[in-house]
């Protein structure tokens, strides 16, 4: 007879299970308006998600682009405890495209999609309900056929009859699938509702036992966290997510927020993943600064501010307590307490403890250019703060591999005009061009309109100081856009002007990159 402290602790490990983390960042991340990576930058993302622990990587939709194909393939290569995950539309050429990109991968994965609310068969698919029932068992029979992990989506779920979404989830069960994805693709779902549904079908739907269900949430309504959380609690054991929340217009549910709300609440929902969230800090950062795209100040688990505490009341409580204010430590999620203070006289062993707790690990090469620089700016600037190496070393990821380079650049501003003396080196070869301009940003721009002609538009272009002070960093970002396809570009220097050049080169090198790209099938973003 088993006592009933044994029953305890036997439901207790049971309901200790593991949620499944699965990373988005480079496909519905990258889905987002100006978010490209080259292909260098999602190899070492890759990198950074598997030392971190995430179960699932997905890499790509690989019949969308030759770089998106080659990006899962190259990814599936190095990768080797996570799965790779591709994406396909339910088409057979889709999803030979996709085994065929997954073919290196130790553990790879074909992810399926097809839309089942009315709305989107009707005016999207322009197909009747039981031709896409016939779609879903054709298209996850013919991905099983090649793989034996396959997932199965049924796009805008949340909007979808519930009892035509059972027919269409029970048909890709039959035809196969192992896991079973209910988007709220539009962030149009509740907490209760999306508990609920998960609750109904993990109950309702035939051979749910064998599957693993999972969330994909949007963040429309700022809700995408929060219905992730109550999908867990309806029965869900996969959560999509994408590092800083990255993802199609307002974005995906935010993977550090997922795991840091299942870790710090497990009194809540008992559940582990397998992430080491110290990772957490560092794949922000290199994602922010790959993409161009700034995490808010206020952000929860990675913002400059999520542990920063201004008030006096907070401050004193702080210094008698850390538990009065923090409900986890900045160290839980990467960020050490910074002990270093940097200057010009701190050497390269320093520097390399510095960006450790800072959350990078560089490479030697890469170090070594981070060391000139940071010695550079420390004989320009008094204070070096955190916040300037930072700043030096994300300037420093987003340049690598540029055929355009900034080499030097004079500017003439005033009350009598501006203009801009700019050289470049284009694939080693120097060009020089003197402009005029609406000010002298606008002239440092003409320069380099003319000497590489491009026809993009200039769609974003921001600056901000990294510290305070008038000797602070200035961060520029730009964006451009071209055929409909958009670029971003960042760059830091205590020089205004020039952080505005190396921006607006670096975003024509990503623009440059991402046009080498052709689609073999022209493909909306966002259309599956
Ligand atoms: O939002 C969505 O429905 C998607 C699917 C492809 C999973 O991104
Ligand atoms: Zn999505």
């Amino acid at each position: 007879m088993t006592s009933s402290i044994d029953n305890t602790a036997a439901a207790a490990a049971k309901a200790r299970e593991n949620v499944i983390i699965f990373d988005t960042t480079m496909r519905d991340g990258e889905q987002s308006p100006g978010a490209s990576m080259s292909l260098d930058e999602k190899l070492e993302l890759a990198k950074i998600l598997e030392e971190m622990g995430v179960d699932v990587i997905e890499a790509g939709f690989p019949i969308a682009s030759n770089g998106d194909f080659e990006a899962v393939r190259e990814i599936a290569k190095i990768v080797k405890t996570s799965t790779i995950a591709g994406l396909c539309r339910a088409h057979q050429v889709d999803i030979d495209r996709c085994a065929e990109a997954l073919k290196p991968a130790a553990r790879g994965r074909i992810h399926v999609v097809i839309a089942t609310s009315d709305l989107h068969m009707k005016h999207k698919l322009q197909m009747e309900p039981e031709q896409v029932l016939e779609t879903i068992t054709r298209s996850v029979a013919h991905a099983r056929n090649l793989r034996d992990d396959v997932e199965w989506s049924a796009e805008d779920a949340t909007r979808s009859d519930r009892q035509f979404l059972r027919r269409a989830v029970e048909a890709a069960i039959r035809a196969g699938a192992t896991t079973i994805n209910l988007p709220d693709t539009v962030g149009y779902t509740y907490p209760s509702e999306y508990a609920d549904l998960f609750g109904w079908m993990t109950q309702n739907v035939e051979g749910a036992d064998r599957v693993i269900f999972s969330t994909h949430c949007h963040n429309d309504l700022g809700l995408a966290v929060a219905n992730s959380l109550a999908g867990v609690q309806g029965g869900a054991r996969q959560v999509e997510c994408a590092i800083n929340g990255l993802g199609e217009r307002a974005g995906n549910a935010a993977l550090e927020e997922i795991v840091m709300a299942l870790k710090v609440r497990a009194d809540r929902l008992p559940f582990q993943t397998r992430i080491d969230s110290t990772h957490i800090t560092r794949a922000s950062r290199y994602v922010s600064a790959i993409t161009g795209f700034a995490v808010q100040y206020n952000k929860a688990i990675v913002g400059k501010n999520a542990f920063a505490h201004e008030s006096g009341i907070h401050q004193d409580g702080m210094l008698k307590n850390r538990e009065t204010y923090e409900i986890m430590t900045p160290e839980s999620v990467g960020q050490a307490p910074s002990t270093l203070v940097m200057g010009k006289h701190s050497g390269s062993h320093a520097f390399r403890a510095k960006l450790k707790d800072l959350g990078y690990e560089l490479g030697q090469n890469a170090l070594k250019e981070a060391f000139g620089r940071f010695k550079d700016l420390a004989d320009r600037k008094k204070h070096v703060y955190d916040d300037d190496i930072i700043a030096l070393v994300d300037d420093a990821l987003a340049r690598g591999g540029e055929r355009i380079r900034v080499t030097h650049l004079r500017v003439i501003a005033g009350t009598e005009g501006q203009s801009a003396d700019l050289t470049l080196e284009i694939d080693g070869i120097e060009k020089k061009a003197t402009s005029t301009g609406d000010g002298p940003v606008d002239a440092v721009f003409n320069a380099i309109r003319e000497i590489v002609p491009h026809e993009a538009a200039l769609r974003l272009f921001q600056v901000h100081a990294v510290t305070e002070g008038t000797d602070a960093q200035a961060q520029v970002s730009v964006r451009l856009e071209e055929d409909g396809r958009i670029a971003t570009g960042q760059a830091a220097d205590t020089d205004t002007m020039t952080a505005s050049a190396k921006a607006y080169v670096n975003a024509l090198n990503n623009l440059m990159a991402r046009k080498q790209k052709s689609a073999p099938e022209p493909l909306v973003a966002g259309q599956f």
